[in-house]
């Protein structure tokens, strides 16, 4: 054959494969989704999540070293409270669930990063991501809220704030109420192209966080639009968003892709609940090879386009890029 393209040249040991790849990482890119629970010596395996459990503060820290040990240094906190009321006050409360963690894993581990989801839902009686006007969410009223969250986070000692409520304006309102208060160097990560997706099911199982009525529908985007996804990720931007954040992953890496091209922001990927929870179901029935379809689908998220990947591998990631195996 007189071929002058053979691809399979730059295929032929594992040496020369590594020296080609076009996708590399890092597992300072990783974030690690954790969740605190209030109470005392609580360390409980999450059902629909096999390995990833709820911590009190006080078990946090066995936590934070396995991390910090495994090279993870960046953690996204969610906050289990033990009460909720219509207007989610936990949320902003000084001594809420995440303001109490802040504060005593800083102590701790100040050398890890710590960002917070800002949302409502874990906080709220009806599980919905805002205050309630008739059956629907008030936007306005909401970044009142979310802006005092967020806020109240950053005083607690949190490096970043990460609102996935989805409502309109929260980061404007974010941005502005975090400079109003001299908090001018805090970033936003923006969850800017969220959509209402059934990859979330096993965080609500986790969170206690499912909506009591209806959907997330009428904030979340509808997952046929991608033009849509554009347009929120442009307008976070244009707010103050100084990451942007697509999710979930797996399902939506067209949007990873575009945003990427588009945005001169970092851009992160969140792998979702549902997507662990089908790896590893999966992999107990021994149908698939856990750690080869981990690595590929976090390459794929690098691949498109994120800079930053969420996930809940995020310990087993980097052990893989520690043996070269990716990255
Ligand atoms: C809060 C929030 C959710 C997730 C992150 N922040 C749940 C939701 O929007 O219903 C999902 C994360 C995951 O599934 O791993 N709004």
């Amino acid at each position: 054959m007189d071929l002058i393209q053979r691809p399979r040249r730059l295929r032929g040991s594992e040496n020369l494969r590594k020296m080609v790849r076009e996708t590399r990482m890092d597992k300072s890119s990783l974030i690690y989704p954790l969740f605190v629970k209030e109470g005392t010596g609580i360390e409980e395996e999450i059902p629909s999540m096999e390995r990833q459990f709820r911590y009190s503060v006080d078990r946090l820290p066995f936590e934070l070293e396995r991390l910090q040990k495994a090279g993870v240094n960046s953690v996204m906190l969610f906050g289990i409270p033990d009460h909720k009321d219509e207007v989610g006050s936990g949320a902003y409360d000084p001594n809420g669930i995440v303001q109490k963690a802040l504060r005593e894993a800083k102590k701790q581990f100040p050398d890890m990063y710590y960002i917070t989801d800002v949302c409502m839902c874990e906080y709220t009686s009806h599980g919905h991501c805002g205050v309630l006007c008739g059956h629907d969410v008030d936007n306005d009223a909401t970044l009142e809220l979310l802006a005092k969250t967020a806020v109240s986070h950053i005083e607690a000692g949190a490096d970043m704030v990460a609102p996935s409520d989805m409502m309109d304006g929260r980061v404007r309102a974010i941005r502005e109420a975090l400079d109003a208060n001299g908090h001018y160097e805090a970033p936003i990560m923006s969850y800017a192209v969220k959509y209402a997706s059934a990859f979330y099911g096993p965080f609500r199982d986790a969170a206690g966080s499912a909506p009591s009525f209806g959907d997330r529908k009428s904030y979340q985007m509808d997952f046929h639009n991608r033009r849509e996804g554009m347009k929120e990720a442009l307008t976070d931007v244009e707010e103050g968003a100084d990451i942007i954040m697509v999710k979930p992953a797996m399902s939506y890496l067209d949007m990873v892709s575009e945003v990427s091209k588009a945005v001169n922001v970092p851009v992160a990927a969140y792998s979702v609940s549902g997507e662990y929870a089908m790896v590893k179901a999966a992999a107990k029935m021994d149908w698939i090879d856990e750690e080869r379809i981990m690595c590929e689908m976090a390459v794929s998220a690098y691949r498109a386009g994120a800079q930053i990947y969420l996930t809940y591998y995020a310990k087993e990631l980097a052990k893989c890029m520690d043996e070269g195996r990716i990255g």
